[in-house]
């Protein structure tokens, strides 16, 4: 079975990893892949942004199915494209990915279908938005309608910060037209949970939980970024909490898509917030999360592509997933700077150690060897029986890792540490 692959980062060379441990997989293309995948995919220098010139390269090559990772395809309408050619794909279509790229289609469905999440007002006028702050207890948190790179997300302390985040947004529109609506919602507190499920539209999988560590900085300060480490389980997520967050937010959200009209099928991501008054959700991603996937996959048992393939025959039910009892960690190498600004080509050496993975993002091949070739670079993860062991593993896999500004979080799994004992 010959696999088209779209994407380039961490998560796609995770996916692209654990596809390969089936023996029916032949080729993976990877459009456009990074110097990592170079080993175990063919990469093909066509931007996942680039729908016509995917198409045009699917059509010319034996595709037998597509998995489509990042968010950006998936909101374009790459999958629509791709069953409209014949090829079948793990990923939503377009009208279903809408769960991620409109926050306020995803406020509205979960308003209507009594799904628990923050309080919240949409707003498609500036003067609107800014007389409503007028009215608010802070803090209060201010989020682009559409996609802006997980970065489109501001918790205002005070009304003057809210209305700088409303101005950036809908008059300096720094994210494009992303910024046109904005979404000003209930502040939440409580630790931040990730679950991802495979759904076939009808029947949902959850995966095992996991963590992210969203800021730049150590101690959870600095700017959002699209995640700088993982580690999973999250211990905070108990089987109690699981049972409730299935019975109150996982069916019925893929319930409400079906009654929208449109069905999700791929990989659902519910970024949750365990509240004093219970579970809710903070945002839905379309898609595996990046760097979720880098600590999901490797705890995988069962095979990938047979779940891809039952998500999109509809046949999930019948399908064994299955997780190690284990732990794992990513720690993320960044360029210095990111996610504000950071310099590239910058030679990266390191001697892979043998029981840690290195997954690659930003790098590229050259004459020169490896040199860093975007924001987040490499992700570092260890699987071990325990947290601990995994947290130290990967950190040890960090330390072999050089390149010049290279930047990382120095707390990835801390918190979940302390949780725990
Ligand atoms: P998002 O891109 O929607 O995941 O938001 C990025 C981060 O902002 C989340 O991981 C949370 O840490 C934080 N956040 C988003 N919405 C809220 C909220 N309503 N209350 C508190 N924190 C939030
Ligand atoms: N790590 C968060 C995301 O992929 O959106």
């Amino acid at each position: 079975m010959n696999i088209l692959l779209i994407g380039g980062g961490g998560r796609e060379h995770a996916l692209a990893w654990s596809l390969r441990k089936n023996p029916a997989v032949g080729t993976i293309w990877a459009l456009p892949g990074n110097a990592g995948m170079e080993e175990i995919a063919t990469c093909v220098p066509i931007a996942a942004k680039d729908l016509d010139a995917i198409v045009c390269f699917a059509q010319s090559q034996p595709v037998d199915f597509a998995v489509v990772a990042p968010d950006d395809p998936l909101a374009l309408g790459l999958v629509d494209r791709l069953h409209g050619i014949g090829i079948p794909c793990f990923g939503p279509e377009a009208k279903a990915a809408r769960i991620e790229s409109s926050k306020a289609f995803a406020k509205n469905l979960m308003s209507r279908y009594k799904i628990p999440t923050a309080a919240y007002r949409t707003f498609d006028s500036y003067e609107q938005a800014v007389a409503y702050l007028k009215t608010q207890r802070y803090p209060i948190v201010v989020k682009a309608d559409g996609l802006a790179l997980g970065k489109g997300v501001v918790i205002a302390m005070d009304e003057r910060q809210a209305v700088e985040a409303v101005t950036t947004m809908m008059v300096d529109k720094v994210f494009g037209t992303s910024g046109g609506t904005v979404v000003i919602e209930e502040f939440l507190t409580g630790p931040e949970v990730s679950v991802l499920a495979f759904t076939d539209g009808k029947h949902i999988v959850p995966m095992i939980s996991s963590m992210d560590h969203k800021r730049a900085l150590d101690g959870d300060v600095g700017p959002n970024t699209g995640g700088m480490g993982t580690i999973a389980p999250n211990p905070w997520y108990t089987e109690a909490i699981a049972s409730q967050c299935m019975e109150q937010i996982f069916i019925p959200t893929i319930r409400a898509m079906e009654q929208e009209g449109c069905p999700f099928k791929g990989c659902l991501y519910f970024g949750l917030m365990l509240t004093v008054e219970g579970p809710k959700v903070i945002e839905y991603n379309c898609r595996f999360g990046d760097p979720e996937a880098q600590v999901i996959l490797p705890l995988l048992q069962s095979d990938l592509l047979t779940t891809m393939l039952a998500v999109e025959n509809g046949t999930l039910e019948h399908c064994d997933v299955r997780f190690s009892p284990d732990s794992a960690c990513c720690v993320v190498i960044a360029s210095g700077g990111y996610p504000v600004s950071y310099e590239m080509e910058k030679q990266i050496s390191f001697d892979c150690s043998a029981d840690v993975l290195y997954f690659h993002a930003g790098t590229r091949r050259t004459d020169r060897g490896v040199v860093t070739a975007g924001g987040r670079v490499l992700s570092v993860v260890a699987v071990r029986p325990t947290l601990e062991q995994a947290v130290e593993a990967a950190y040890r896999g960090v330390d072999t890792v050089r390149f010049e500004h290279a930047a990382f979080r120095s707390d990835i799994g801390r918190s979940a540490l302390e949780q725990l004992s």
